[in-house]
């Protein structure tokens, strides 16, 4: 079976067909979501955060994503895998981003890059696209902005705020991207920008109205320690599940009941 495309992309917005994301960072994770039927994974550079042990994803390297991007790319035989280009990848200019995003292309075998920024990242977009490299855009809350945010607060809230994101997601949308994700934008402005794009629009704490909906996976199965994010929502809780079954192993091995008969050869 062949894997999705940026054209079946495409053709769910002209269905009106919403669809799923979520992040992957290694090849077994991200075989069962591929399993699961996810269609759109992300190697998000969220791995910072939740894989690598970061405080952010601002030093997030390049062979560090190409290393698990490659993992994902290898775990899944249906998914569109979709990289993240890191803080420090493409700000330099388009031709920085196409150098990084074609060796994500060539040595990792994904199908697609993100990058954050609206109209500050038009020109890498629009070069990339050019080279026949498929871009997901990212506007919003940019967490790789954090040290200017000062956080992570809601973004587009005001009317000049929000007409700042409607120009961002009109100039990713004429560069070429085949989607943009709105990150931590009030509902009634992501549906806004939802109607008036014709690529889909991503949400992440974005409501209900966008066409898709991505959320990192560590959070959407209850995997993330301590607080989450509101926009959240824990399908399951694997922390529990997993952090359970190494204490019973360890008390088994302490008591002397591991390995019983079944598992010991003789
Ligand atoms: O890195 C990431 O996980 C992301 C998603 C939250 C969109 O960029
Ligand atoms: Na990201």
């Amino acid at each position: 079976s062949r894997r999705v495309t940026v054209r079946d992309i495409a053709a769910a917005k002209a269905r009106g067909d919403k669809w799923p994301m979520l992040t992957a960072y290694d090849a077994m994770t991200a075989s069962v979501f591929d399993e699961a039927g996810i269609p759109v994974l992300l190697v998000g550079d969220s791995m910072g955060n939740c894989h690598l042990g970061y405080e952010s994803t601002v030093p997030v390297t390049m062979d560090e994503m190409t290393l698990l991007s490659a993992a994902v790319v290898r775990g899944t035989e249906r998914a569109l895998v979709v990289a993240d280009l890191p803080f420090g990848a493409y700000q330099e200019g388009p031709v920085q981003a196409l150098r990084n995003a074609t060796r994500l292309v060539k040595e990792a075998g994904v199908g697609a890059v993100k990058l954050e920024g609206g109209e500050r990242s038009a020109d890498q977009i629009k070069l990339l696209v050019d080279a026949g490299i498929p871009v997901m855009a990212h506007i919003g809350l940019t967490p790789q902005s954090v040290n200017a945010f000062g956080g992570y607060p809601v973004q587009g809230r005001g009317e000049e705020a929000a007409q700042q994101l409607l120009r961002d997601a009109k100039a990713v949308q004429d560069a070429g991207a085949f989607s943009v994700v709105l990150e931590a934008v009030p509902a009634e402005l992501a549906a806004e920008v939802t109607r008036t794009l014709h690529i889909p629009t991503v949400g992440i704490g974005a409501g209900l109205d966008c066409d898709a909906q991505v959320l990192v996976w560590t959070d959407m199965a209850g995997m993330t320690k301590g607080r989450v994010p509101r926009f959240v929502k824990q399908y399951a809780q694997l922390r529990e599940a997993l952090g359970g079954a190494a204490k019973e192993f360890a008390e088994e091995v302490v008591s002397g009941t591991f390995p019983a008969a079944e598992h010991t050869f003789h």
